[in-house]
């Protein structure tokens, strides 16, 4: 059976990391996280204390960076330059700066190029903002993700209360209002449903039943005829 390439993409909150994880374990494809790959880029950006601003700077340093995703027993593990930064590169301040630098098109050409030749075999599951649109604009099976901006600012404040983090909630959702923005009006690749992207809304679903109809999309995918965005109707 020939392996899909399947991209899931949406903004900040809407499950999508959940989500293609257990569509990715479900099919036994492999899971790529772009969103981490941009997130690494900026945590050595602010660490070199290179500004987030100075677009050469960070086009060639993101040629310069060694960034592996790597999976083992479901467990997602990021290597920067071959050191592990899993935790480092989810702080706010990370969340914030990979937001800023993912608007550079010089980055941007860099991870790209990295994330068509992570998927080019097929059998993944490639989850990010532009994955439908730009990076496999014929990708098999296409899911824009969303929610509610409240159900997201609250998944994303569970997720920092959980870590130990102590965020006010109504800065949470100023700061998945300003991500949005940064990510939807960018002038290079921004967030938006490809035309032929089956909408999802998640925001009164359960992660599991998501990547359950994302299977099932799957199956319809391989009966032409049947086209996946019935599916639900
Ligand atoms: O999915 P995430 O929150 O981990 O992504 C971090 C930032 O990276 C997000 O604000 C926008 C950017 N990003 C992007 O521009 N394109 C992608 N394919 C993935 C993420």
């Amino acid at each position: 059976m020939r392996k899909l390439i399947i991209a899931i993409d949406g903004p900040v909150g809407s499950g999508k990391t959940t989500v293609a994880r257990r569509v990715a374990a479900l099919l036994g494809y492999l899971y790529v996280d772009t969103g981490a790959m941009y997130r690494a880029l900026a945590l050595k950006a602010q660490r070199e204390n290179v500004a987030l601003e100075a677009e050469d700077r960070l086009a060639q340093m993101a040629g310069e960076t060694r960034i592996d995703l790597r999976i083992d027993d479901g467990t997602q593990t990021i290597l920067l330059d071959n050191e592990d930064v899993t935790s480092a590169i989810r702080t706010h301040e990370v969340s914030q700066a990979a937001s800023k630098i993912a608007v550079i098109p010089g980055v941007r050409r860099v991870l790209v190029a990295e994330q068509r030749r992570a998927g080019q075999l097929g059998g993944v599951v490639m989850e990010g903002r532009d994955i439908g649109t730009i990076v496999f604009p014929d990708a098999d099976l296409k899911i824009y993700l969303t929610a509610s901006v409240e159900v997201r600012a609250q998944r994303r404040w569970l997720e920092h209360q959980q870590k130990g983090d102590k965020v006010d909630q109504t800065r949470t959702i100023e700061e998945v209002r300003e991500r949005d923005r940064r990510d939807v009006e960018r002038e290079h690749s921004p967030l938006k449903r490809a035309p032929d992207a089956v909408l999802v809304d998640s925001t009164a679903m359960e992660a599991d039943e998501v990547a359950r109809l994302i299977v099932l999309l799957t199956k319809e995918n391989k009966n032409p005829g049947n086209t996946a965005t019935a599916i639900g109707v």
